[in-house]
């Protein structure tokens, strides 16, 4: 039985104060039966370790370097997301890899140095409007699978969720249909079985990203291949994302 997982990425939002208050909003009136994750940016995670210490609600980071440390000016090294607190990431968002050039490689390594260091990695694929238009999607999509877990290993998988972001329905306001989504969440879970086994397709955890609302949650999440989503918009605000993170009270 895999369990519910909502995650907040909150993108290039909030200062410290903001960023508290939303946080004491959310463990105030939110209940944590579900797995909540939120990943605000690096410059409040040390503030929001502090808020979110002891409660359910874990923290995330939006992305990390692919080092440990040295020449890299403007990176974030895992080892200083663990000093904070931090206890996963998000690796290979769409934002990364087409507004910063982010590669399936980087991508690649950024999740074995992720591994190495303990974090737990929410990795992030999906297709272009373009190729979903070329009728391209699927193959886009298991493609991504393989290069992104090269090399790692059946017990690794453990520690990975994947997060399908088809990139047109990111902050568009267009959500794929539940139908469309859980279509793409089957082809992924194939791809784990083909790349590792029955075992690991029916225990990983694949969250739907893309507009998701309070409004879609519930039709999203009732489909067999959905087991959370990756919420961009809707998880700037207590009123929003709590309906998302308690869809099932
Ligand atoms: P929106 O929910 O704003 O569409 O963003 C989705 C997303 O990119 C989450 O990582």
């Amino acid at each position: 039985m895999r369990i519910s997982y909502m995650a907040g990425n909150w993108k290039m939002n909030y200062t410290r104060s903001e960023a508290l208050s939303l946080v004491k909003e959310l463990l105030d009136n939110g209940s944590f039966k579900n797995k909540i994750l939120i990943a605000p940016p690096f410059t409040v995670l040390e503030a929001v370790a502090g808020a979110v210490k002891g409660t359910d609600l874990i923290l995330g980071a939006q992305n990390m370097s692919t080092n440990e440390s040295g020449a890299h000016t403007g990176e974030i090294s895992p080892l200083m997301l663990k000093d904070l607190g931090v206890k996963a990431v998000i690796l290979g968002h769409s934002e990364r890899r087409s507004i910063y050039g982010e590669t399936d490689k980087i991508v690649n390594t950024k999740i074995h140095l992720a591994l190495k260091h303990s974090l737990d990695v929410i990795f992030c694929i999906g297709e272009t409007l373009e190729e979903r238009e070329s009728g391209l999607a699927e193959k886009i999509v298991a493609n991504q699978v393989i290069e992104g877990l090269k090399d790692i290993s059946e017990n690794e998988l453990e520690s990975i969720t994947i997060a399908y972001e088809p990139v047109w329905a990111i902050g568009t306001g267009k959500t794929a249909t539940p139908e469309d989504a859980d279509d793409i969440h089957k082809v992924i879970r194939k791809k784990i079985g083909e790349l590792y086994s029955k075992e690991a397709a029916e225990n990983i955890i694949i969250q739907y990203g893309g507009s998701v609302k309070p409004s879609n949650v519930k039709e999203l999440m009732a489909k067999p291949n959905i087991d959370g989503a990756l919420v961009g918009g809707a998880a700037l605000k207590a009123e929003t994302f709590i309906p998302i993170m308690e869809y099932n009270k």
